[in-house]
């Protein structure tokens, strides 16, 4: 697959979820981000991410396997360190020097709160601290990932987004009778944008709800880097609390793989999976919106669609995008 390399600071310098910690084992992976190919594995030191190309002949390390400590390049059996060097070049007579120059990529990566995170530029700061996944009264479960044709620009800008809820996730999240929104006010500090506050009536309760009928849900939503946010849903009544985190990787400018993470503080006696299953449906109601919307890219020029005043925090979104300059998934 032919791929190449966008060029984006804001969204290279950030640290995206590539993975999930879990299904990284003993052998490598290849990923995509921003276009970039990118080869992941593990070993005794911890996960570690190098351009998924060998220096030799260009073939892909993620094809490879681990041996002791290295990634083992399957065409001529090169042996790459986690810092990308390589350690051994089996043909050459024991003994002989190995080029300096025969080093692979390494970008930096991180194992947290159950994905792997890799920033392919200079990190601009440390892989961000959720707090939800510190406290001990929550439990972190991992959804997805969930691959979009679609610009995470778009991804995130849904997940900002209350006016579909009765809609798309009709006698789910909402009830067209249910429409009207309240007056919603955006904050912004510390780099990032939220609302709070945000009463919605759900036909249904929450998986592992004590509710039998219908609740309304008080909503918080976060946006705390360009492709990333955090929404709470908290039923006051019981004080049930609901936290997903949701994190886009780009592959491409119209494609992106979309990590969640669901954290509950009630219903730990639910299986999982069907936490698991709610959010996968739920994604897929999403998905299909998404997928179709155009221009694919999201418009920052804020003349380009209509925007209502429901809609202030996708605008406050897409202002912030343009502060930032962020260039990929945007038009
Ligand atoms: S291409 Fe990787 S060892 Fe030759
Ligand atoms: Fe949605």
């Amino acid at each position: 697959m032919q791929t190449t390399r966008l060029h984006d600071p804001v969204l290279e310098n950030d640290w995206h979820a590539v993975y999930l910690a879990s299904e990284l084992k003993d052998k490598p992976v290849g990923v995509i981000l921003l276009g970039e190919r990118i080869a992941l594995f593990r070993n005794s030191e911890g996960v570690h991410a190098l351009q998924d190309l060998c220096v030799h002949r260009g073939a892909m390390l993620s094809e490879g396997w681990i041996k002791g400590e290295s990634l083992v390049c399957p065409y001529h059996g090169w042996q790459y360190d986690s810092s990308g060097q390589c350690v051994c070049i089996p043909a050459q007579p024991k003994g002989e020097r190995i080029p300096p120059r025969a080093k692979a990529v390494a970008y930096a990566c991180e194992e947290k709160y159950g994905f792997i995170w890799v920033c392919i530029g200079e990190p601009s700061g440390p892989v961000p601290h959720l707090e939800y996944f510190a406290n001990p009264e929550y439990r972190p479960l991992p959804c997805g990932p969930y691959h979009v044709k679609a610009a995470g620009t778009r991804v995130v800008e849904n997940f900002t987004d209350f006016a579909h809820l009765m809609f798309v996730h009709q006698d789910l999240l909402g009830h067209p009778d249910y429409a009207e929104l309240p007056p919603i006010e955006v904050h912004k500090e510390d780099g990032r944008i939220y609302i709070e506050n945000i009463p919605i009536f759900q036909p249904v309760a929450h998986s592992g709800s004590d509710k039998k009928e219908g609740t309304t849900y008080v909503y918080r939503k976060e946006v705390y880097r360009p492709l990333s946010g955090w929404l709470s849903k908290t039923d006051p009544s019981n004080g049930q609390t609901l936290w997903i985190l949701l994190t886009v990787a780009p592959v491409s400018a119209d494609e992106c793989k979309v990590f969640m993470m669901v954290s509950r503080n009630y219903g730990f006696d639910v299986p999982d999976e069907n936490f698991i299953k709610f959010q996968d449906i739920v994604f897929d109601q999403d998905a299909r919106v998404i997928e179709t919307q155009k221009p694919e890219l999201l418009p920052l020029d804020l003349q380009a669609e209509l925007n209502h005043r429901v809609d202030i925090f996708s605008v406050a979104y897409r202002r912030w995008l343009k502060e930032l300059g962020v260039v990929i998934g945007t038009v």
